[in-house]
């Protein structure tokens, strides 16, 4: 039997709220036509949904295999389910963290852009939010690439940026990388991305530019490539390309993590805050 569900589009610049959608009983036309509205709005909300993990896993395959960090694997990290990586600042027992990021703010980004196929999306659902804080932002990034300046387009076209492994978005050494002893991060473990890609399903061109930290654009002086860099980043970050998810328990959020970046307000410590992420496999950026 059909699943009746609404679309409601935010106004923003992209996300839409999906109303009604039962993600115990949904057809393939329903999750077909799902598709299509995540292809248009980029981020799609449910809100007073009362997933399982279990529930959440099989709605997010439904976009793709899922991709397990290997963080997940590691016994107990992130509770009985390898799909789910928590993110959290709750501790367990013993004092260790209980999920990854903390309480800190996180800068823009799309999620594992160093791999050589990031994924194609992630779903995050609250089962703990803070009072206020730690709301995430999104970002898109057709409507980024669509504004640059014609020079600019010009400029990046056909060019690729070096993503380095060594370090993660917080400057934190990765599990099992090394700091390299040569200082140029040209030559550092990583994968290469073109900066403009053409979205595999849309088939639209947008900005990707993963993560800032010891990006560089390959074969181009540093200097150059820095100053290009962070002219990109300064244009992304622009209120008239964004939108605001404000949490409630119960909230799950799909994005596109082609053609979409985000951040995260840091919250207070003394707050608990615990969100299920999920994530379905992606193409080779192109
Ligand atoms: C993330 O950056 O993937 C986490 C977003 C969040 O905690 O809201």
């Amino acid at each position: 039997m059909s699943n009746r569900f609404t679309i409601r589009p935010t106004g923003a610049a992209l996300g839409a709220d999906i109303v009604g959608f039962d993600f115990r009983r949904y057809t393939e036309a329903d999750i077909a036509q799902l598709r299509t509205a995540w292809l248009e709005h980029l981020v799609l909300r449910f809100r007073d949904t009362d997933l399982d993990d279990p529930t959440q896993i099989r709605f997010s395959a439904e976009f793709g295999p899922p991709v397990i960090h290997p963080r997940q694997l590691q016994e107990g990290a992130h509770g009985e389910h390898p799909e789910i990586l928590s993110i959290s600042n709750l501790r367990k027992p013993d004092g260790s963290p209980a999920g990854d990021l903390g309480d800190g703010e996180v800068h823009w980004h799309t999620d594992t852009w160093f791999k050589e196929r990031p994924p194609a999306g992630s779903f995050l659902r609250a089962l703990q939010v803070p009072p206020e804080g730690g709301n995430t932002h999104f970002l898109n990034m057709y409507a980024a690439y669509e504004a640059l300046p014609a020079d600019m387009k010009t400029l990046i076209a056909e060019r690729r940026i070096h993503h380095q492994t060594v370090y993660d978005g917080r400057g934190d050494v990765r599990m099992g990388m090394t700091v390299p002893e040569s200082a140029d991060v040209r030559t550092w473990p990583g994968v290469d991305h073109p900066i403009v890609r053409r979205h595999g399903e849309s088939g639209r061109a947008c900005l990707y530019l993963g993560g800032r930290r010891h990006a560089s654009i390959v074969g181009m002086p540093p200097d150059e490539s820095a100053a290009v860099l962070d002219a990109l980043w300064a244009h992304v970050a622009d209120e008239r390309f964004t939108w605001t998810q404000i949490w409630r328990v119960g909230d799950l959020v799909a994005w596109d993590n082609r053609c979409t970046m985000h951040r995260r307000d840091a919250f207070d410590p003394n707050s608990a805050r615990l969100m299920h992420r999920t994530t379905a496999e992606g193409e080779r950026p192109n």
